[in-house]
């Protein structure tokens, strides 16, 4: 099976999980793009549920298929989440962020009463930090800020390159109109601690560490599915 099919089945598992009359998120990358995909195939045979989406992008792929939308403001509780993740580790925290919609995906996952991950096996792994963390962080001050990182990440023994993401040649904008720096820490032992630290620095906006918000992760392997559950 090609990585996409491990994308497709794993969204397919996924989509067993989606009920009539659910309020969804809707992840943003290639594996949920497949989730959006599979879902707009059931809802033009009458499913009915309206999602949230995470990004402009997956905002734009539900309109082009049929899929109803909603906003935060109109539908502030969601049932479940549906996203991919660029790193899965242990108990279930994720790097996310690899396609700049860490932010919204953030937030919404946060609305939502479950998250379920959809993912193939390659990005299972037993310490994050192999994929750079992205970070999201204000315009205003991007040099303060980096060095604020750099300092915040030194103190817990972290050390590596932030990489400002760029696209065709200039910074890379998220829809919120921040930048995004990539941190190459490598192996991060202790999230949490990270996560505060990041927190604790004023240009920072989120960074792409999730912590306690999946409660399932669906993974597609060459050799099956398998789910893991957080054990929450
Ligand atoms: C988007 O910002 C990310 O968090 C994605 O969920 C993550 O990068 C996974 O993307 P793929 O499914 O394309 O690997």
């Amino acid at each position: 099976m090609d990585a996409r099919q491990l994308k497709i089945e794993a969204a397919r598992v996924a989509l067993s999980h989606v009920s009539d009359g659910m309020r969804l998120g809707i992840g943003t990358g290639t594996t949920a793009e497949e989730f959006v995909r599979l879902l707009a195939e059931k809802v033009a045979t009458g499913l009915n549920i309206v999602g949230v989406p995470t990004s402009e992008r997956t905002a734009a792929l539900c309109l082009e298929l049929g899929v109803p939308l909603s906003t935060l403001e109109e539908t502030p509780e969601l049932d479940l989440t549906i996203d991919g993740a660029d790193e899965i580790g242990p108990e279930l925290t994720l790097i996310k962020g690899g396609g700049g919609a860490l932010l919204r995906e953030k937030i919404v996952a946060a609305a939502s009463a479950r998250m379920i991950v959809i993912a193939d096996r390659s990005k299972l792994v037993e310490t994050l930090g192999r994929f750079p963390l992205p970070i999201e962080v204000n315009r205003f001050g991007l040099r303060a800020t980096e060095i604020a990182i750099g300092k915040a990440a030194s103190t817990l023994g972290l050390q590596g390159p932030l990489t400002l993401r760029m696209t065709a040649g200039v910074p890379f904008v998220t829809d919120g109109g921040h930048f995004i720096l990539d941190a190459s820490f490598g192996r991060i032992p202790d999230t949490r601690a990270l996560s505060g630290a990041l927190h604790a620095i004023p240009g920072v906006v989120e960074h792409g560490l999730f912590i306690g918000l999946a409660s399932a992760a669906i993974v597609a392997g060459g050799d099956g599915i398998e789910t893991v559950y957080a054990a929450r």
